[in-house]
């Protein structure tokens, strides 16, 4: 419904009074603010003057309840109109209590605990005084390469799609208006950032359309399906054109096609960026390209406020343009009960309450156990005999850096270290640490250390890792192995022939030579936020059973990138029964597939899959297929299993991928127990985007496949035919 008082306050408002609601600041901007509060992004020279502050739409990066109350108060007296102003920041994994980061969550499979995660970050930061924040991201990505792919939930567009979703409505709820415990939701970044070439942040983009509708673009419609109120355009190219002034993205597809009426923000500084892109002469282009393509807020520069004025005066665009920029942005403060009440949630007691709360924790440490992915585990090395001597050992053995980045309002004083978790769950003297290896530089003397201190235990766990600030935005690297001087950390331990438990801290899959080798077990942890440690010792010592599972693919090497698992065949495929050894797509020097698959994870127990079955061996368009398989729990310790449902459209208009995710189940069983698991599969889940960019299905042979990963299934093959007529 639109609203009366948005477009009332539209009528009163001057040419430049709209101009400068387009335009998004940086705290440090604003008086009354107590700090300069997060930035994220170069602080160039602004030309803003008193007159664009006073009447600027929004601000970014500001926090705490006290702070926010202070520049609204200042801003509602200078402000002619009182408009208040909308405050967004990236609370992305978590507001003080800080969850794991995104890909963890991912891996996690678990879609109603990623809620609950987002639900309590937009219960700490409403309280603090925040209205939007700006996420979730829902970039799909395959290159571990660029440092962001810690932000995204992984190399699925279906699984991705559900996460956004799951995280739209736990930062949303129901009704953001009525819900003072909710922010809005601004996702990010459409479309196509992560497949900057070379794995090289803000880097070009170069795919095709129907590959941007077929993988990179579904998360985005299932996020504005889901309500959405706000979605922010990418750095990069898409077709050529930069995102932040591309009509065909914006406009035809996002607000035509999709329908969707909310907001659209620029990333930092991409409307001047389209300037160096060389798609704009000047700011004055770049602010007509941008509103044009229908970015309603510039994000950190001044075209729009400089130039859109003189772009009226001068015909060369219409007001109407920018009234409706102006328009949904005063429908976003009046949906959020801004007009009402300017300082919305923001409470200084509740803050003291509700920040960090106990339960909020401990939903940190359901959720950080639940998204630690077992990768090796031989001879039962995990879990580790709480009677044993442990040394603990590494650069992450006491540090509080596990918390990755976008958690700039994390504190790591506030986070449970590895040790301290291990400590909570041994006797005194049972924990013997070294931490003399730092993460970019050892000393021969930190060796003798750490091998000393080994030789002195039972078993070794060594928690290694990339330093937060390796990934994350501008965070790329083109090794992505430990670096140098971990390697020889790990190398150095080895000599000492005890068991080896392996701890890594990374924000993104790494190139594990030299780690796996000389690990008898290894535990990804991500960065697990500020219950790491706590949910680290659960995991160690068995008081959890690890259920995590990749949602991104390990590479075997480097060279490999990108490596996913809904690859497409190729037409000379390694391996076909009929494979000439040498002319065929390969690597002379490296297997074709990854370390570790898409859906890979260890528990201590094991899972056996079996009869699987189908209703029906063809289907028509109006039916569906009933898929049931039978999980048992043969191990002797309970545990969860993820279930996950893969189909391969065998023949197609264009080349299908060998296995496309179409769903999954995360279940618990006990030893011994058994279940049925079903599924449904529709003509719809069968449907892709052909050349013409349809999206329809095309009736002959599928194969289903259930397993508890990408590459270990079991399969069946059916039919789709065109009408049950049809059918004999
Ligand atoms: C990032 C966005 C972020 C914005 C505001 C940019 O540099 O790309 O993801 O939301 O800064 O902090």
């Amino acid at each position: 419904m639109k609203s009366n008082k948005a477009a009332d306050l539209l009528a009163k408002m001057t040419l430049e009074e709209k101009s400068n609601q387009l335009i998004q600041l940086a705290t440090p901007f604003f008086k009354g603010a107590s700090d300069n509060g997060e930035i994220t992004g170069p602080m160039v020279q602004l030309k803003i003057d008193e007159q664009n502050i006073q009447n600027t739409g929004s601000v970014l990066g500001a926090s705490g309840a006290e702070n926010i109350i202070s520049i609204q108060k200042k801003h509602l007296e200078e402000n002619r109109l009182g408009i208040p102003l909308l405050f967004m920041s990236d609370i992305v994994h978590g507001y003080k209590t800080i969850f794991p980061i995104p890909l963890a969550i991912g891996c996690s499979w678990n879609v109603d605990l990623a809620e609950h995660s987002a639900k309590i970050a937009a219960k700490e930061a409403a309280v603090s005084g925040i209205h939007v924040t700006f996420a979730p991201m829902i970039d799909l990505v395959r290159d571990p390469r660029w440092g962001r792919v810690m932000e995204s939930t992984g190399e699925d567009p279906f699984l991705n799609s559900k996460f956004a979703e799951a995280q739209i409505k736990g930062f949303q709820g129901e009704n953001v208006k009525e819900s003072m415990e909710h922010v809005a939701a601004c996702v990010k970044h459409f479309a196509g950032y992560g497949a900057a070439e070379g794995g090289r942040d803000y880097n070009t983009v170069n795919m095709s359309d129907r590959e941007l509708h077929e993988n990179y673009l579904p998360p985005f419609k299932a996020a504005i399906n889901a309500g959405a109120k706000m979605i922010m355009s990418s750095f990069n190219t898409v077709d050529g054109i930069p995102a932040t002034a591309n009509i065909k993205l914006m406009r035809e597809i996002l607000r035509e096609q999709w329908s969707f009426d909310g907001v659209v923000i620029s990333d930092w500084g991409a409307v001047k960026e389209l300037i160096p892109h060389g798609v704009a002469a000047d700011e004055r282009e770049a602010a007509l390209k941008a509103l044009r393509a229908g970015t309603d807020i510039e994000m950190m520069t001044h075209c729009y406020t400089e130039n859109l004025k003189s772009l009226v005066d001068d015909g060369e665009i219409e007001e109407s343009l920018i009234d409706e920029a102006v328009l949904r942005i005063l429908q976003l403060k009046d949906e959020l009960g801004l007009f009402e009440n300017p300082f919305r949630g923001a409470n200084t007691n509740m803050e003291r309450d509700v920040i960090m709360s106990n339960s909020h924790r401990t939903v940190a440490r359901e959720l950080a156990a639940e998204s630690c992915v077992l990768l090796k585990n031989d001879n039962n090395t995990l879990p580790l005999d709480a009677a044993k001597k442990v040394a603990l050992i590494g650069p992450f053995a006491e540090s509080g850096d596990i918390l990755g980045q976008w958690s700039w309002l994390g504190s790591t004083e506030e986070v449970v270290t590895v040790a301290t978790g291990l400590q909570n769950k041994v006797k005194e003297n049972q924990l013997l640490i070294s931490k003399d290896c730092e993460i970019t530089s050892i000393t021969e003397d930190a060796k003798a250390k750490a091998i000393e201190t080994a030789k002195q235990a039972d078993v070794i766990v060594i928690a290694v890792g990339e330093h937060s600030s390796m990934s994350g935005e501008a965070g790329s690297r083109t090794n992505i192995q430990l670096p140098q001087a971990q390697l020889e950390l790990i190398q150095a331990i080895s000599t000492v022939n005890k068991p080896v438990v392996t701890v890594l801290f990374n924000g993104r899959p790494l190139d594990l030579h030299g780690v796996i080798e000389h690990s008898d077990a290894l535990l990804e942890a991500w960065y697990p936020g500020t219950e790491g440690g706590n949910a680290i010792a659960d995991l160690l010592f068995g008081k959890r059973n690890p259920s995590g599972k990749l949602t991104m693919s390990f590479p075997y090497s480097a060279g490999q990138i990108p490596v996913y698992y809904n690859h497409y065949n190729t037409g000379r495929p390694k391996g076909a029964p009929d494979a000439q050894v040498r002319y065929v797509s390969q690597y002379l020097d490296s297997p074709n597939g990854p370390l570790f698959p898409f859906g890979f994870g260890l528990s201590y127990t094991a899972f056996q899959y079996s009869d699987l079955k189908i209703s029906k061996q063809q289907i028509a368009k109006e039916e569906k297929l009933d898929i049931s398989i039978k999980v048992k729990n043969t191990g002797s310790a309970s545990g969860k299993e993820i279930v996950q449902l893969y189909i391969k459209d065998l023949v197609g208009e264009v080349v299908r991928p060998v296995k496309e995710l179409k769903g999954f189940k995360k279940i618990e069983l006990v030893p011994g127990e058994e279940h049925s698991i079903h599924f449904e599969l529709s003509e719809e889940d069968l449907r892709y985007f052909h050349a013409n960019l349809e999206y329809t299905s095309d009736p002959g042979e599928f194969m289903v496949s259930v397993g508890g990963n990408s590459t270990e299934v079991i399969e069946l093959p059916f039919q789709l035919i065109p009408h049950k007529e049809n059918q004999q």
